[in-house]
């Protein structure tokens, strides 16, 4: 029997709650939101796709009674305000740090032995919040960052390529930031050939600047944050942690002494299982690519700084 508890069942909480269940990825699964009425209306809407999807995954949804959210194997923390066209993600700190928290707290009550799923932004600060607060080991605390910021990245290789994004592969690490990720271009492939083999350094320099601000991208369009990759981001998070897939992912995670970064959470690869984080997985990183990854690191630790800031830490 598996579980898994989706907190905030907005637009992101309720696309991986509905990802989760057409997966089949858990047993039940459970949507917490403050809103009296929402998480019970998106349930009982999911559950009615049942037999036409033709999924098991029974799905319960509650307003902020965290006893139904009792032995979770995963919980997934989407909770806090989205943000508007223009706004970055580091905007929401204020607001969404004494959400993030008390949800993690709540959770843990009646979770004890969780593995945490982040996807409040800004990300790798609600990751780092979480890991502060909590004072659990740091194998059970995973931002969902880098796992959609490398499914972008693949999309947009795949357009440039002109190819399905399934043949591609690439990985974005560093923080969950407009200015602050870095897509691998080095390392990215078609079919396990460098992908510089069939696109100029101009288009792939294209393809990277598209990727970092792809949320802002449909923050301009939808007038409000993106929920169907950020969604299925979290589903794939989860589901390589239930199912003990041992996939390699970049996520958020706490760094000691990997990539020259301490006391931080930070987008890099990871093998994520039951365990949760089972190993960080240390890439052979360039003298340009550490660099960037050295930038990104400060400009995160720069945004934990508000943490004190606004009293959450
Ligand atoms: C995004 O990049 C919501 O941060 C999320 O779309």
């Amino acid at each position: 029997m598996s579980k898994v508890t989706v907190v905030g069942a907005g637009n992101v909480g309720a696309t991986c709650a509905n990802v989760l269940a057409f997966n089949e990825v858990a047993d039940e699964v459970v949507m917490l939101d403050v809103k009296e009425g929402v998480s019970e209306g998106k349930a009982m809407d999911m559950m009615q796709t049942a037999q036409l999807l033709g999924f098991d995954t029974t799905l319960v949804g509650c307003t902020n009674d965290y006893a139904q959210t009792a032995d979770s194997d995963v919980v997934v923390i989407t909770s806090g305000i989205p943000r508007k066209p223009g706004m970055t993600r580091e905007e929401l700190i204020g607001v969404n740090a004494g959400i993030v928290k008390s949800v993690a707290q709540n959770v843990l009550k009646f979770s004890p032995n969780a593995i945490i799923v982040v996807i409040s932004n800004p990300m790798d600060t609600m990751t780092y919040l979480a890991l502060k607060s909590l004072g659990l080991p740091k194998n059970r605390i995973i931002g969902m960052g880098g796992a959609l910021d490398s499914s972008r990245f693949k999309y947009f290789l795949s357009q440039a390529l002109g190819c399905n994004a399934n043949e591609v592969e690439g990985m974005v690490i560093g923080g969950h930031g407009d200015t602050t990720m870095i897509p691998l271009t080095r390392f990215a492939t078609y079919k396990g050939l460098p992908v510089s083999n069939f696109l100029s350094a101009e288009k792939l320099e294209e393809v990277a600047k598209s990727t970092m601000v792809g949320g802002a991208t449909l923050t301009g369009l939808l007038g409000t944050s993106a929920w169907y990759a950020p969604g299925a981001a979290g589903a794939f998070v989860v589901e390589s942690i239930i199912h003990n897939q041992k996939k390699m992912v970049p996520c958020s995670v706490a760094l000691d002494g990997e990539y020259g970064q301490s006391d931080i959470c930070c987008g890099v690869p990871v093998i994520l299982g039951r365990n949760g984080i089972e190993e960080i997985v240390e890439l052979p990183l360039d003298a340009a690519e550490k660099a960037a990854f050295e930038a990104s690191a400060a400009a995160v630790r720069t945004v934990n700084g508000a943490l004190k800031e606004v009293g959450a830490l």
